[in-house]
């Protein structure tokens, strides 16, 4: 049996988990408020998020740290997580625009043409390919100087935090569908350095579950050429 979810039963998880997947923020918001405070967004007008789950961290980027003019583009695999992010944002208009995802990941065409782009709680449940697959079409999205920035279920630098990341990790090598597929991984060595800048890379832990929340530049110049999938 595979420690990971195939696609298909990542969306058929989300399918049926939905709107619960907002409890999760008793461990998730305090991360998210730290990636949304490490991210220049002053001048981030065109941003894509992948996975975006219920649009909850795209709600509070468009009120409270995106310019007004911003545009916001986002994807999930999870047709019930599509339909919860459109109902969230349709007061921000055309500014947004939620579509369904392909198993592979799909991130827009144009290449270079993001400011920003995010990914929360998404890389932790993907199989390392896919992890650098996802990387690579983000670098291949993102403007030279754009930013990065993630966030994902960590290993714990605490001796609790510790046990429970260990604890974590070993449900999700025997039983993922138990955790949503989700275990603890560490962002920063997907992150290659001749792509990418990291500015900022830190654990941040809430009721003793850690999070890591990195924000990186795409480098400029010495691109690797990223084909699409
Ligand atoms: C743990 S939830 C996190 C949701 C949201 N980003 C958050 O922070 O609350 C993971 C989300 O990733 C979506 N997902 C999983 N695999 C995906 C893929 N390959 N492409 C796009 N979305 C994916 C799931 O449907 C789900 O909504």
């Amino acid at each position: 049996m595979s420690r990971y979810l195939s696609a298909s039963q990542a969306q058929l998880f989300y399918d049926r988990f939905g709107s619960r997947q907002d409890a999760q923020g008793f461990y998730e918001d305090a991360a998210l408020a730290a990636l949304a405070a490490h991210l220049d967004c002053a001048d981030a007008t065109r941003v894509f998020e992948l996975g975006c789950g219920t649009g909850r961290f795209a709600e509070m980027l468009l009120t409270g740290y995106l310019p007004h003019d911003a545009h916001y583009a986002a994807c999930d695999l999870s047709q019930t997580m599509v339909g919860l992010a459109r109902t969230r944002l349709g007061r921000f208009g055309d500014r947004v625009q939620v579509w369904q995802a392909g198993a592979s990941a799909s991130f827009p065409a144009q290449p270079a043409a993001y400011d920003l782009v995010l990914s929360t709680y998404v890389l932790d449940l993907l199989a390392p390919g896919d992890i650098a697959r996802v990387l690579a079409q983000a670098a291949r999205c993102l403007r030279p100087g754009g930013q990065l920035g993630l966030v994902s279920l960590t290993r714990g630098p605490g001796l609790f935090s510790g046990l429970v990341s260990r604890l974590w990790g070993a449900i999700a090598a025997l039983r993922p569908g138990l955790v949503g597929g989700c275990r603890p991984v560490v962002l920063a060595r997907y992150l290659d350095a001749a792509t990418w800048q990291i500015i900022h890379d830190s654990t941040v832990t809430s009721w003793l579950i850690p999070s890591e929340v990195l924000v990186a530049l795409r480098r400029e110049g010495n691109q690797k050429e990223h084909p699409r999938p």
